[in-house]
């Protein structure tokens, strides 16, 4: 009866697939850490990983990890994989406790072939601070609509009772009850498209989101930062495929190209494809071996 266990035991063993056995094991060589932050699909940090919309973007400095893109560098507070979404910080954005004036700031704008991949989220809001009356921002809105208005319940009015507007001795108080426009302007990314103080004629900006489904209490509650929601563009298939088959996500020199890196090889599409071109012949002489062997071993015994 012992035997007979036995017999059976190997017989699964050698039907267990070899390629599997060793892609459970190996590490992902594209994972990485920054800090206390995981980097992993989209992002890497490595070039030739990740999804190539993704390429260029990350660099970890110091334990710090930084994001860069045309309007500049910013810090990364957090990447949420569950909810596609990274939060950004840079210190000439103003908080609740500063104003950062001097048209410092970086504001928010992505590289044309980059912005299908990244969206500030639909709740962050753009607050931008001493905007001159020549600002495109107050021109050009059929029936002089200014495009300020509160997004996600987050606005300026709420925004000008932060202890930064009292200590810089600004406030709505001046423009109230004058002409000019608004010293803050809140506004939504999806209304302007890019964040650019030196195009909007700005000399600051703020950016807040809110993560509670409630709303939260006035804006020293809020979180100062920039929300961006990020996307592969619906074309995860192929790096869904690749994983599923034991491989790593990555691109090619070519930097457009998605690649599946397969260990010693790289597959264009996932590595299934590598262990049938290239282990196949092995794999069926070795399961051909096992189960002679196995059959010679039950004659034997019988
Ligand atoms: C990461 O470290 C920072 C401080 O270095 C801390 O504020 C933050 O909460 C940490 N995040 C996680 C997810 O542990
Ligand atoms: C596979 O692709 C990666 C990323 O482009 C590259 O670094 C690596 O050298 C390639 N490996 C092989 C075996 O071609
Ligand atoms: C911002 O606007 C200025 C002036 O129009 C322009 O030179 C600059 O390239 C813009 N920056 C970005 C990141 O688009
Ligand atoms: C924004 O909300 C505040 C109250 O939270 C309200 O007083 C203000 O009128 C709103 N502003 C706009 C532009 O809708």
């Amino acid at each position: 009866m012992g035997t007979l266990l036995l017999i059976t035991l190997s017989v699964f063993s050698a039907l267990i697939p070899p390629s599997f056995a060793n892609n459970v094991l190996v590490n992902n060589p594209c994972r990485s850490y920054c800090g206390n932050i995981t980097v992993s699909y989209p992002f890497a940090l490595q070039s030739g990983c990740g999804h190539p919309g993704f390429r260029d973007l990350l660099f970890c400095m110091n334990d710090v990890l930084m994001f860069h893109i045309s309007s500049g560098s910013y810090r990364v507070v957090e990447i949420d994989y569950a909810y596609q979404s990274v939060t950004l910080h840079e210190p000439y954005l103003s908080t609740c406790d500063t104003l950062v004036l001097g048209g410092k700031g970086n504001g928010f704008a992505v590289e044309q072939w980059r912005s299908p991949y990244f969206n500030p989220t639909a709740d962050n809001v753009f607050m931008l601070i001493g905007c001159s009356a020549q600002s495109s921002l107050f021109q050009g809105f059929p029936g002089k609509h200014l495009p300020c208005r509160n997004v996600s319940g987050m606005g300026c009015e709420d925004y000008y009772g932060c202890p930064a507007w009292s200590l810089a001795g600004r406030g709505q108080m001046g423009t109230m009850f004058g002409s000019g426009p608004p010293e803050c302007c809140a506004v939504a990314f999806e209304a302007i498209k890019a964040i650019n103080l030196s195009k909007l004629d700005c000399e600051g900006y703020s950016s807040a989101y809110s993560l509670a489904p409630l709303r939260v209490d006035g804006p020293s509650e809020w979180s100062y930062g920039i929300r961006v929601k990020y996307s592969v563009q619906g074309n995860d298939e192929f790096c869904r495929a690749c994983e599923a088959t034991g491989g790593t996500c990555g691109y090619g020199s070519d930097g457009i190209r998605q690649l599946c890196m397969c260990g010693h090889m790289n597959s264009t599409s996932n590595c299934d494809s590598v262990t049938s071109a290239t282990n196949r012949r092995t794999w069926d002489r070795l399961v051909t071996q096992r189960v002679t062997a196995i059959f010679m071993c039950i004659l034997a015994w019988i």
